[in-house]
């Protein structure tokens, strides 16, 4: 059985949903460890007040029996803690009552969901769409993602993710190992590994919401410990830099992603580009440099999968842009949902989760079985075949 996950639920309605299928029985879930990444995503300097408001949990509602999934479908439940403030707005029954008293918007805000999604889906309350666009749903995909995220753990593959760059100011390079970046990232107010930088990053952040306007930026997520042979060569949808690719930019307001050096590898010459190939007895075939960030042939190398994304601003601005009213087709400013100024931080702990799911999924591709002992054994076996090549 592929891994697939869906998801639903509106940002202002009851809970975020997920239903998982296809994890293996016998997976030990922390229930700690979960609620922990809900929290990670929620931090970051310049988020708005929702953070506040929302303290994000995950209940688990069906697969898993102490402490282990079972093998049935895991579901997921995130609670919207502002709930009581919607539930007139959001009724599920039909309810009389003014634009106001609705929340009614007609006033689409360039840069996001609304207009498109109200001429596609024929709502002239664009509140239909962006209750559904909205990154809220990034929090049940952390969830998910999280418990991704464990399986990967149990076989030693971890992950971390960090912000390069927010608007004008770029973090210089690092040389920490992976569990030094995480830990040194997670006590920056904007998961930056420099010090200098943070404040820099913080400072611009302020002046950006002075003026109204919003900023976005590029995050990182390296990968260690993933086994050679995720992901395969022989049909395009196998290939799972592609499908990392795709699920990065589903992501809200994601606008591209790179692996390893991206885009630069069409600026400079091959030689420089590619990794060479060396071989030693304790580690086997491994290359001399990571530039094309552990994927070759939509394979992984057995190098660190290095995955970029930059994230534009955040359309909903105090300042808003010029839009027109759906009503009177005359010109009017955008309207206003409350919102944050920079939520990069957050993107960067989405992104981790976003790209520990793909690699879960080529993983249980790769070495499917129904309960983690099968897996094991499907690991073991496939690792002495690589020792033995
Ligand atoms: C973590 C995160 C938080 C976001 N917060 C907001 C927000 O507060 N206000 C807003 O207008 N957009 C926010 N966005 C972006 C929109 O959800 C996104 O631009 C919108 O869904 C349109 O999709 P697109 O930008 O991918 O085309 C956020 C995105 C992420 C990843």
């Amino acid at each position: 059985m592929s891994l697939r996950y869906l998801t639903a639920g509106e940002t202002h309605g009851p809970q975020l949903t997920a239903i998982i299928e296809g994890l293996p029985s016998h997976l030990q879930l922390d229930f700690e460890a979960l609620n922990l990444e809900l929290a990670r995503r929620q931090k970051g300097y310049g988020r708005g007040r929702r953070m506040q408001i929302e303290k994000d949990t995950a209940q688990i509602a069906g697969g898993v029996r102490h402490g282990y999934t079972t093998g049935a479908p895991v579901a997921l439940i995130v609670e919207n803690n502002d709930w009581k403030h919607w539930q007139k707005i959001m009724n599920i029954e039909p309810m009389e009552g003014t634009d106001e008293e609705k929340r009614r918007v007609h006033r689409p805000r360039p840069g996001h969901a609304d207009l498109n999604g109200g001429l596609k889906y024929n709502h002239k309350d664009l509140r239909n769409v962006l209750e559904r666009s909205s990154a809220r749903e990034t929090a049940i995909r952390v969830a998910v993602g999280a418990v991704a995220k464990q399986l990967l753990e149990h076989f030693g593959i971890r992950i971390a993710g960090h912000v390069i760059r927010i608007g004008e100011i770029e973090a210089p390079p690092h040389n920490l190992p992976l569990s030094e970046l995480a830990r040194v990232t997670e006590a920056s107010s904007v998961r930056v590994a420099d010090s200098e930088t943070e404040k820099k990053m913080e400072a611009y952040i302020d002046k950006i919401k002075e003026e109204g306007d919003s900023i976005g930026g590029v995050v990182e997520c390296i990968v260690e410990g993933v086994p050679v042979g995720l992901g395969s060569h022989v049909q395009y949808d196998r290939k799972l830099d592609g499908r990392i690719a795709q699920a990065v930019m589903s992501i809200n307001a994601f606008k591209g992603v790179e692996i390893g050096i991206g885009f630069e590898a069409g600026t400079i010459p091959g030689s420089q580009v590619h990794d060479e190939i060396v071989y030693t007895k304790e580690r086997g075939y491994h290359r001399a440099t990571n530039r094309l960030g552990g994927f070759e042939g939509g394979m992984t190398n057995g190098m660190p999968l290095v995955v970029r994304g930059v994230m534009k601003p955040i359309p909903t601005l105090y300042k808003p842009l010029q839009s027109v009213d759906i009503d009177r087709k005359e010109i009017f400013a955008a309207q206003v949902e409350r919102s944050d100024a920079c939520a990069v931080p957050a993107a960067s702990v989405v992104l981790e989760h976003v790209v520990a799911w793909e690699v879960a999924k080529a993983f249980l591709e790769k070495f499917g079985g129904d309960s983690m002992q099968e897996i094991e054994r499907n690991v073991q076996g496939y690792l002495a075949q690589l020792e033995e090549y």
